[in-house]
């Protein structure tokens, strides 16, 4: 970004926006959120077809994915970011799709972890991944200044893991991402289960003890209703309840306080020292009301909500040559006007509304 050209925050945003939600200067939405993550889809494309995300019968060989000139490029991800830093995100997540398929990630990484916060600080900046990519990327990513990661794995049973990732995919190679990311120095690990019922209920006991025994940060997810395409119905979640009863009765459990505020992850402590453990409880404790993260899709669509159906378009103006304190007052009036609620108003009727599918906007 250029110094001359850097977004300037007007006095009530700083004032009243972010600093009520949170004592940091920023923009908050309608309902008092202020705007602290951004989730960036680096990409569409995924070589897995997890049937709760791109089910293989949908996402076949012919499916249309971005064309490559829809997608914004690695220095207009960056230029954007930077612009998002100006008003307030503190942390940076790199999604997709599937991130690492993304040709020179760590030119981009290398980029974002450049970026400071308007205090002067560095942003928090991590990576969602399904691993199948980490053991060849993971030094190179930690040597451009990834902090740390997060990678998907629902099970580690091989029949069960090759039926959740639609692919047959083996778990040891997403193990051996895993094991590559720890000795790179990327720090916590954390891992994300999605729980469906009747598919791998039987992997959350074996992946809690792997996760104790490893000291991996574990957290469930139930599993979501994102988009359209992957039938979800309320039977088919396994409750936070339900995956609490199950580990707690093989490990007795007390509830810890939130890292930070917004933390969408519920956290929970081994009474035996076993470290902490979480559940995302999207459908049944929605966590709407403290929600600060805006998503911005490869397309460069800017989404408010994870089951948004409609979204900014930035990639236009920034092609069209805007300055960086146009685009910030473009993000500030959107995120401004937010209302989003999807969870907390999760319902029959709200579950129809058109949405963009999650890989598509980023998980
Ligand atoms: P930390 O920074 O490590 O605390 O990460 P996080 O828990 O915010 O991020 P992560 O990307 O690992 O999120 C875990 C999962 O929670 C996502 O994959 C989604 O399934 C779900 N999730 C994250 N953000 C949202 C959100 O805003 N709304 C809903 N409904 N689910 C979300
Ligand atoms: N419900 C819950 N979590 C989901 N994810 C993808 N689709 C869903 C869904 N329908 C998770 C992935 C990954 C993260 C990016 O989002 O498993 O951990
Ligand atoms: Fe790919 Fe992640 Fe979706 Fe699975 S959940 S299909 S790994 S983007
Ligand atoms: Fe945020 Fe929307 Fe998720 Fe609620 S449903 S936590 S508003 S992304």
């Amino acid at each position: 970004m250029q110094e001359s050209d850097e977004p300037q925050l007007p006095a009530e945003a700083t004032a009243v926006g972010g600093a009520a939600f949170d004592g940091l200067p920023g923009v908050a939405d309608a309902l008092g959120r202020a705007l602290r993550d951004l989730r960036i889809s680096v990409t569409d494309r995924c070589n897995f077809r997890c049937p709760y995300c791109m089910p293989a019968e949908i996402f076949g060989r012919d499916f249309a994915f971005l064309p490559h000139a829809q997608v914004l490029t690695l220095e207009e991800i960056a230029r954007l970011a930077a612009v998002f830093a100006a008003i307030g995100a503190r942390k940076l997540r790199i999604t997709g799709g599937e991130p690492l398929v993304r040709r020179d990630l760590p030119v981009l990484v290398a980029q974002l972890a450049a970026l400071r916060t308007p205090d002067g600080g560095p942003l928090d900046l991590t990576l969602t991944t399904n691993g199948s990519g980490l053991l060849p990327l993971a030094v190179p990513l930690a040597e451009a200044g990834l902090a740390r990661i997060t990678v998907s794995l629902d099970s580690l049973d091989d029949a069960v893991f090759g039926a959740m990732n639609g692919v047959d995919f083996p778990v040891s190679r997403v193990l051996d991402g895993i094991a590559a990311a720890r000795s790179a120095g990327l720090a916590p690990i954390k891992i994300n289960t999605v729980v469906r019922r009747g598919l791998n209920e039987a992997s959350i006991l074996p992946l809690a003890r792997w996760a104790r025994d490893e000291g991996l940060v574990l957290r469930f997810i139930e599993y979501m209703d994102v988009g359209h395409s992957n039938g979800w119905r309320l039977d088919d979640v396994v409750s936070a309840d339900e995956i609490l009863a199950v580990l707690g009765a093989a490990w007795p459990l007390e509830p810890l306080a939130a890292d930070y505020r917004g933390e969408v992850a519920g956290r929970y402590r081994y009474l035996d020292g076993g470290g902490e453990v979480g559940v995302i409880a999207s459908v049944t404790r929605p966590f709407c009301g403290d929600c600060t993260r805006a998503r911005l899709a490869a397309d460069g669509m800017l989404y408010t909500c994870l089951f948004a159906g409609s979204g900014l378009d930035l990639k236009t103006p920034l092609r069209a040559g805007a300055s960086d304190g146009e685009l910030a007052a473009l993000i500030r009036a959107t995120w401004s006007a937010r209302a989003d609620r999807y969870s907390e108003l999760r319902s029959a009727a709200t579950s129809r509304l058109p949405k963009i599918e999650m890989f598509a906007l980023g998980g």
